[in-house]
């Protein structure tokens, strides 16, 4: 963490100071620096789009509440020459336009109540014992080796797997998904081609699978506790998801919560790799099997540095005035979840990485009606990860020096490409 803040040049243009490599390695000096004297900046992103910057925690949080900015991009007020370079593979292709993160409400409320009702908090909880498994299973692959690529051999497939299973993927079907979304990640920035067949891929498939199950429904009288067979029982008032809508649903689902839980891994197990002393502290209360710092743990984690860089676009439908800054019908506004959750005015000590902070109601996972559906999966899947791998590796260490460690530069998400760490073999 050692970049300078680099005052950003009066937009709109490029910024000096933001989405170059430097910045991708540690984004927040430059953040700081909008927080302090342009909190809602407009800029002109690497795309060519347009967009104003909000970087004060209240800012962004009054932003994510506010209707009036839509997240359909139907209401964007795109110029001629930034068409279809908003960055979202396939935004405009009807197929993936009846996604949660692309509606507001009253279809929004329709169908995040319908997927509600399939993704519980009790489905994610009975789910536990498997991604125990999981984990235990993609550890004991690299535990003899002494070294490993957490990103690679761990914080990638372990998602994959349990957002696969948990929708109802046959196990010999998976490893295709863990294919396409290497694919994804991989050129997730890079030329579209092979995030537009991978996507399309995904999609067929799913939406093949959700067709033979909702075949099977009526012979079948119990098709399985999957996520897919729940999407597809779930009623509203006698409504039922539209075939094409439960496969926009699962497919959101495995979209959301794939490269996301990748990073809160990732991100994770760097910062308590960088952080000697915070992570004793945890391997303690591990020792102890105790539970609560492992808990706050994980939210301290997503505030420190989450992998939600920017939450997603939203659109000003009508004029919107944000920390005195007015925004006009049109304009797309992009909330910078990461530089919020370090606002002084909201959280002491903002660039201090404390276990256990009480008063932490970070904007990791969104805030308002959009507010991550995923949340429950994904606080189980990183205490688990975090806590077997602490655990089962306790002299877990970095096998590079940070400063040789790359970052995936990219709008939305924010990663390490690899995390190379060395340990005693376990036999
Ligand atoms: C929405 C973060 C994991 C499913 C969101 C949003 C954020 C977020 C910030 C709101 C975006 C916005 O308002 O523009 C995260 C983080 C995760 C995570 C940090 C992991 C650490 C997951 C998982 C799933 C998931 C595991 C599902 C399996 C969703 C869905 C939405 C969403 C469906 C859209 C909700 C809506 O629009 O109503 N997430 N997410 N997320 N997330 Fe997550």
């Amino acid at each position: 963490m050692t970049t300078q803040p680099q005052p950003p040049a009066a937009g709109p243009g490029p910024d000096p100071g933001l989405f170059t490599w430097e910045f991708a390695a540690d984004p927040y000096p430059a953040y700081a620096w909008l927080r302090e004297h342009a909190p809602v900046y407009r800029t002109r992103l690497p795309s060519g789009v347009e967009a104003w910057l909000v970087t004060r925690y209240a800012d962004a949080r009054q932003a994510l509440a506010d209707q009036r900015l839509s997240k359909n991009p139907v209401h964007h007020d795109e110029p001629a020459h930034a068409k279809g370079r908003t960055g979202i593979p396939g935004e405009r292709k009807a197929e993936l336009m009846t996604h949660l993160l692309n509606i507001d409400p009253p279809d929004h409320t329709r169908l995040r109540r319908l997927v509600s009702k399939a993704f519980t908090p009790r489905r994610v909880a009975e789910f536990a014992p498997r991604v125990q498994e999981l984990t235990d299973r993609l550890i004991d692959g690299f535990a003899g080796r002494g070294r490993a690529d957490l990103i690679h051999d761990f914080a990638f497939p372990l998602p994959i797997y349990a957002i696969c299973d948990m929708l109802g993927v046959p196990r010999e079907d998976q490893d295709d998904f863990r294919d396409w979304a290497a694919m994804m990640i991989r050129h997730g920035r890079g030329p579209r081609g092979g995030v537009a067949r991978s996507v399309k891929k995904m999609r067929g498939y799913l939406a093949d699978l959700i067709h033979r199950k909702r075949q099977a429904l009526p012979v079948t009288p119990d098709p399985g506790e999957d996520l897919i067979s729940g999407l597809i029982r779930a009623f509203d008032h006698g409504e039922h998801l539209t075939e094409n809508e439960a496969a926009a649903m699962a497919f959101i689902l495995l979209f959301a919560g794939f490269e996301t839980t990748v990073n809160l891994i990732g991100n994770g197990t760097y910062a308590l790799l960088t952080h000697p002393a915070q992570r004793a502290r945890l391997q303690a209360s591990l020792a102890r099997h105790e539970r609560d710092l492992l808990a706050t743990g994980v939210e301290e984690l997503l505030r420190y540095d989450g992998p939600v860089e920017l939450a997603t676009w939203r659109f000003a439908t009508r004029p919107v005035t944000i920390g005195g800054q007015h925004i006009a019908p049109g304009d797309p506004v992009l909330v910078v979840l990461a530089a919020a959750d370090r606002d002084p005015e909201r959280f002491a000590d903002p660039d201090a990485l404390d276990l256990s902070r009480r008063d932490n109601q970070h904007l990791g996972y969104g805030h308002g009606i959009h507010y991550c559906l995923g949340a429950p999966l994904a606080r189980l899947e990183g205490q688990t990860a975090l806590a077997t791998l602490l655990t089962r590796l306790p002299d877990l260490r970095l096998a590079a020096d940070p400063a040789d460690l790359r970052w995936r530069g990219g709008l939305i998400m924010r990663g390490l490409r690899t995390l190379p760490v060395e340990f005693t073999p376990q036999p």
